[in-house]
């Protein structure tokens, strides 16, 4: 007993697996595992092979996009979770078009013949915020080609027409033509160096309309944070339609005031995924268990909702847009996908601990709409989870709270910058 207690402490002071400590003093033959009365885990499995999922951030080179494979079958129970970006990407841009096709009556607020566009930009380094500057760019023609693809950086700002990473679009409605100008785009990042960052995203709209307000027709946004930022501070008042991404609570209420669309990247079918592929792997079945295949309890998923796609061990959840029409069969967030919502039953699916991570405590999609559903998905599956905020800034805010994992039975990882995967699989491979 002595002996445990002195291991125990050494685990915890330099943060070892509890493997080290020769298993569960004896008494676990298995190598299986449980939970204590406080809710610790007893796992002798060692934290390399432990259930681990990579969530909303894909481990991907920043400057590349191309995908971090390692990271995502560091072994043989690592998935990623997230949405397909570039359908969702391609919903937000054609959300836009057919807006202004629409409004063309009242959406050239100077009639000057150009459909001017602001564009917040989450994260130049993140495949999502990527896509959905692209999508954006390419419904409205305003994209220029690099290396094969759209151009996706900033412009700054752009009135006279003349940056070149993006170029003049045209549109032709009810037989006239009209110039379609991204006016201004910036990457929304704090000066501590946090992304998607919603207030400056505010403090932008405020700067590009005070100089040029009057050629604002349309704001655009890679997120609904950001976007409902720029509405709160500028667009509501001056009723220019104003889109985003996430279909968050409060987005989706500000519609009926003249917030223009979101996209649902079905959070609540992403939420499930999350947990699912641990549960799954902690319960030693098949990984389409209750996801494409039926569980005991009834939980499926149905290929509407979601694609998986086995050479990137990723599950992408399917995006639906979000606008006047069907706005009010959005307005909670945070309400589970009934066809996933039945309790697991604890004796075949022990209570098990998860670490989980959430990069930026602030990012009101995650701390919003995921968070609270994943705190929903966790007691229907009968999972324990810490949750760990970060500050959105510098991955060892978060990696030090990883300074136990032997503690836990599985992992979900919501990194910094997409490029970090190893700070937390290092930790894992101790
Ligand atoms: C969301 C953003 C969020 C970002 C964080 C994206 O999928 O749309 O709102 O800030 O993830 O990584």
């Amino acid at each position: 007993m002595k002996k445990k207690i002195l291991c125990l402490t050494m685990a915890m002071v330099l943060g070892l697996s509890l493997t080290a400590c020769g298993g569960n003093g004896g008494d676990n033959t298995s190598g299986g595992s449980g939970t204590t009365a406080d809710g610790g885990s007893t796992s002798t499995v060692a934290n390399k092979d432990k259930p681990l999922v990579w969530y909303n951030r894909q481990p991907s080179n920043s400057s590349t996009g191309e995908l971090d494979k390692a990271a995502m079958s560091f072994n043989k129970d690592t998935y990623y979770v997230g949405f397909d970006a570039n359908q969702g990407a391609e919903l937000q841009g054609t959300m836009v078009k057919d807006y202004i096709e629409k409004n063309i009556d009242k959406i050239d607020r100077n009639g000057d013949g150009v459909i001017g566009y602001v564009l917040a930009i989450g994260d130049i380094g993140h495949n999502d915020s990527i896509a959905r500057t692209r999508g954006v760019r390419k419904a409205l023609g305003t994209g220029v080609d690099k290396d094969g693809d759209i151009n996706s950086e900033p412009v700054g700002t752009n009135v006279d027409g003349k940056a070149s990473a993006v170029k003049d679009g045209s549109l032709e409605i009810g037989g006239k033509k009209y110039v379609v100008r991204e006016l201004a785009s910036q990457e929304m990042k704090n000066s501590a160096g946090a992304t998607w960052d919603a207030a400056t995203a505010g403090n932008a709209i405020g700067t590009w309309s005070s100089s040029f307000g009057k050629e604002i027709d349309v704001v655009v946004s890679n997120n609904d944070g950001m976007g409902m930022s720029m509405f709160n501070a500028w667009s509501k008042d001056n009723k220019v339609p104003t889109f985003g991404y996430d279909a968050n609570n409060d987005a989706v209420a500000a519609i009926a005031e003249g917030y223009g669309g979101t996209i649902s990247q079905h959070a609540d079918v992403q939420a499930y995924l999350t947990l699912r592929v641990l549960r799954n792997a902690l319960d030693g079945v098949d990984i389409d268990t209750g996801i494409g295949t039926a569980d005991e309890a009834g939980n499926v998923l149905t290929k509407e909702v979601y694609t998986y796609k086995e050479d990137e061990r990723s599950y992408y959840a399917l995006n639906v847009a979000v606008t006047g029409e069907n706005y009010q069969d959005f307005t909670d967030s945070t309400k589970v996908y009934e066809p996933v919502s039945k309790q697991l039953d604890k004796g075949k699916s022990a209570v098990k601990k998860v670490w989980l991570n959430i990069y930026n405590s602030s990012d009101n999609f995650l701390s919003s709409t995921y968070q609270p559903l994943l705190q929903k998905y966790d007691d229907l599956l009968n999972l324990e989870v810490d949750y760990i905020g970060g500050d959105g800034q510098t991955e060892s805010n978060i990696t030090n709270r990883l300074g136990n994992p032997g503690q836990y039975d599985a992992f979900a990882i919501n990194m910094v910058k997409t490029d970090n995967a190893a700070s937390y699989t290092a930790l894992l491979n101790q």
